[in-house]
């Protein structure tokens, strides 16, 4: 019986310290783990101290371009916009009440969510991060509003995912009834894109430039793929040519298989997992679905619908930059399988299906 008990108690103590170890290895972590839009267009940085938002740019809009009306040659009007958003919500709605897409559409609001959403009390409104559209910037125009800096230039670069500093806490840190409430009547927006081209966006940015210093996608989660993904197994390749797309791709289309190393992964998981399992857009009803391809157009669209246009501005968006390139998605593929890459489809369809993405039949068949 005492044995047991010293037992339990040795148990106790060494899961404190884990527990301990794991709290402070996080907080280093998390300082950098979170990125944003890794690319750039010709050392562009995205960061142009913009103060005034860029026009609509008409040939930007790839899809649910509005009718043309009485004038043709002019970008899409503020109402035109609002019914691109409008409809989007619409056909989202429609599609989470779907019932064969269910297991892919809906997710339960748990920490995961909570942890991703951002939350500005001082304009009522909450931002769901997808890593590699632009959300930095969102970040940025929030910490604004919340009153931390007085522009969005003076922010520093290493502040803005220093969410104990900047002053833009996350959902998860609140209390359940905070958390209702706020669910419930704040305005609530998120940005996708085309759900290849992000995960290519993601490859290309944590396995193959890494131009943060961030060393665990390389030395840790890489190796994890290839020793479980890869289907030659020759020492040297292994070593010396890093994670191939083909890996990545059988990765992610493993559905019950990759489980325990997603686990393993944590929170670097959010650069590929599936926008349903970081917003919860099913279960959370978004004010407003942001095209990445459409940015021109959906962020002045956004902050109007937000209230806060007479605040604060989105930063001026390099040009091309938001562009879907269906010539990059076709070379990345060109080498894959079709058998993973509708493995990889299977996975993401849902994601298709809501945002209203069209399935990408250049690739499947
Ligand atoms: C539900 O989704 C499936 C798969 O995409 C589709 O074939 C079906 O038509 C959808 N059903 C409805 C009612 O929209
Ligand atoms: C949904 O997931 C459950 C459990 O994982 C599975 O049994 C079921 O067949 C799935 N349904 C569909 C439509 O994929
Ligand atoms: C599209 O991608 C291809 C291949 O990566 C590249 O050569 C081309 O310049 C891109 N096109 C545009 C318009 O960015």
């Amino acid at each position: 019986m005492g044995g047991a008990m010293r037992h339990h108690w040795l148990l106790l103590g060494a899961c404190g310290w884990v527990l301990l170890i794991l709290m402070f290895v996080s907080k280093f972590i998390s300082f950098r783990a979170i990125d944003d839009y890794g690319e750039r267009v010709g050392g562009q940085s995205w960061t142009v101290p913009g103060t005034k938002l860029v026009k609509p740019n008409p040939a930007s809009i790839i899809e649910k371009k509005p009718k043309p009306s009485d004038q043709p040659s002019a970008g899409p009007t503020a109402a035109d916009w609002q019914a691109v958003a409008e409809r989007r919500v619409e056909s989202l709605s429609a599609v989470c009440r779907n019932s064969s897409l269910r297991n892919l559409t809906h997710v339960s609001i748990g920490k995961f969510v909570l942890d991703r959403i951002f939350v500005c009390d001082k304009q009522k409104i909450l931002f769901c991060q997808t890593p590699k559209v632009g959300n930095t910037q969102w970040k940025k125009v929030l910490i604004v509003l919340n009153g931390g800096f007085p522009s969005v230039e003076e922010i520093p670069e290493n502040l803005v995912h220093d969410h104990e500093k900047n002053g833009l806490p996350r959902l998860s840190s609140l209390k359940p009834q905070e958390i209702t409430h706020r669910l419930s009547t704040y305005f609530k927006f998120l940005i996708v894109r085309d759900p290849f081209e992000r995960l290519i966006s993601a490859f290309k940015d944590k396995f193959v430039k890494n131009p943060r210093f961030e060393p665990w996608y390389k030395h840790d989660i890489a190796p994890a793929i290839i020793r479980k993904y890869r289907k030659s197994h020759r020492d040297s390749d292994q070593a010396a040519s890093g994670l191939h797309f083909e890996d990545f791709v059988r990765y992610l289309g493993d559905v019950e298989g990759r489980q325990r190393m997603d686990r393993q992964f944590g929170e670097h998981i959010i650069h590929w997992v599936t926008y349903a399992d970081l917003c919860a857009p099913c279960e959370i009803h978004y004010s407003v679905v942001g095209h990445h391809e459409t940015l021109e157009e959906d962020a002045p669209y956004i902050l109007r619908a937000a209230g806060i246009d007479q605040l604060v501005s989105y930063p001026a968006i390099p040009p091309g930059i938001t562009r879907y390139n269906r010539t990059k998605v076709e070379q990345y593929f060109s080498g894959i399988s079709k058998r993973d890459i509708r493995r990889l489809y299977a996975r993401y369809q849902g994601d298709f299906h809501l945002f209203g993405y069209p399935s990408p039949d250049f690739l499947l068949n």
